[in-house]
């Protein structure tokens, strides 16, 4: 596992470098790259970054493939909407190539449909990798507060959830809102995961997922314990502010 701990002004800049890299890599070894974005407030300045020169021509974006890690049951023109977000902060500004961009379907009947039918986009879109399943490149999740990643709440049943589901539904407990979400399976069958969490309010959760001992069920974030080899921790100072940074250089 690696831990990136970056100043706050630096932090999309450096990550929206190891993403193009990332990125290059899938396209040059497979000729597609795969990834699935996180929502929240985050990671918006990195796919800003991301659709911004020089980054914008170093990505081959034709052969980019981008789903969501988890979305609000909401239209994608709502102010909650991730699929808004990632438009606002990165498809709208794309002028030349573009990558294909396979939503959470919200028109669907319910949060449990739109999941069901997510999961077969995935199946079929996604290559399978050598564990069998569906095989994303590049796997983007944020932290909540919580411990949550993704739309995988404490205590929630998703995180036992059958190994050949690849999509759930949930309430966010916070606001009883519905959200679809990427499952632990498909999350942990991905070739890179990398975590991106800034702020002081984060701080104390950061600590607890990386410092700590609780199982997934208390923090679901900790799921990255069972794939640590294959994650990257980018926190900005702040949010590295109550770990021990040199037990992680
Ligand atoms: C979502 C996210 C969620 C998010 C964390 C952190 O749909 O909200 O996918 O898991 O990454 O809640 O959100 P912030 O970046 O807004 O702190």
């Amino acid at each position: 596992m690696r831990v990136e701990i970056v100043e706050p002004k630096l932090f999309a800049g450096t990550i929206a470098d190891e993403l193009v890299a990332l990125i290059g890599e899938a396209v040059e070894e497979r000729g597609v790259c795969t990834m699935a974005l996180a929502g929240g407030k985050t990671p918006g300045q990195v796919y800003r970054s991301l659709s911004l020169p020089p980054r914008v021509q170093d990505i081959s974006w034709e052969k980019v493939k981008l789903f969501l890690g988890d979305e609000r049951w909401v239209s994608h023109d709502d102010s909650h909407s991730n699929f808004r977000m990632v438009n606002e902060a990165l498809l709208s500004h794309l002028r030349g190539a573009k990558p294909k961009v396979f939503n959470v379907d919200t028109n669907q009947s319910s949060a449990a449909e739109g999941a069901a039918l997510y999961a077969s986009t995935i199946e079929r879109e996604v290559p399978k990798g050598p564990s069998g399943y569906p095989t994303i490149d590049i796997m983007i999740l944020g932290l909540g507060e919580d411990g949550h990643t993704a739309s995988l709440f404490p205590g929630s049943e998703l995180l036992r959830s059958d190994p050949n589901v690849f999509c759930g539904y949930a309430k966010n407990p916070h606001d009883n809102s519905d959200r679809v979400t990427m499952l632990p399976s498909l999350i942990k069958a991905a070739r890179s995961v990398m975590f991106i969490v800034k702020g002081m309010n984060k701080a104390e959760i950061v600590r607890q997922i990386l410092e700590g001992s609780d199982s997934d069920e208390r923090y679901p974030a900790r799921m990255y314990v069972d794939i640590a080899d294959k994650v990257t921790w980018f926190l900005d100072s702040e949010a590295a502010s109550k770990i021990d940074a040199g037990k992680f250089s």
